[in-house]
């Protein structure tokens, strides 16, 4: 089994009442739902939340050591966390794809939220599309699993 990790950071368990007509009316296990009617069979989700810092690096942590792929939204710790920086450096520096993703565009939005200290060390970044940035982002990363060989840090 081929195993992607979603990862979500402070806040987001509160989607679907938490500004939504900033982050939509979805909750995550709406999105949840969502990522997993679109996953193939031979592919499996470990979606997980944390408002919590240490566990958010700690989860980067289990991501190298299982070679898992990630795709991250690390809410505000985006614009200032160095700890989960350089935890997401460590997953890419493994040759794991790091895609991460925003539910709002956050360069439209106040200025502090216009810097990302994760963007350095991703593979690339989703960002405006609602719940639809979840959608796009396991799409992209499908398509790098299946181009990359098995066994390839995967
Ligand atoms: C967010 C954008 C961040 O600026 C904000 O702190 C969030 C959510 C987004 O998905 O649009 O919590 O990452």
């Amino acid at each position: 089994m081929v195993r992607i990790m979603v990862v979500n950071g402070p806040n987001l368990g509160r989607l679907g009442h938490r500004e939504p007509e900033i982050y939509g009316g979805d909750t995550l296990g709406d999105i949840e739902h969502a990522m997993r009617v679109r996953l193939p069979r031979h592919m499996e989700l470990d979606f997980v939340q944390s408002d919590d810092e240490a566990t958010l690096v700690g989860i980067m942590h289990r991501a190298v050591d299982e070679k898992t792929p990630v795709i991250i939204n690390p809410a505000a710790f985006t614009h200032y966390s160095y700890a989960l920086r350089d935890a997401c450096a460590m997953v890419s520096g493994a040759g794991l794809a790091l895609i991460e993703i925003h539910l709002s565009n956050p360069h439209a939005r106040e200025e502090f939220r216009h810097n990302s200290v994760i963007s350095g060390v991703a593979t690339g970044v989703i960002a405006g599309f609602g719940s639809d940035s979840y959608l796009l982002a396991l799409d992209q990363m499908i398509t790098i699993l299946e181009r990359t060989p098995r066994g390839d840090n995967q």
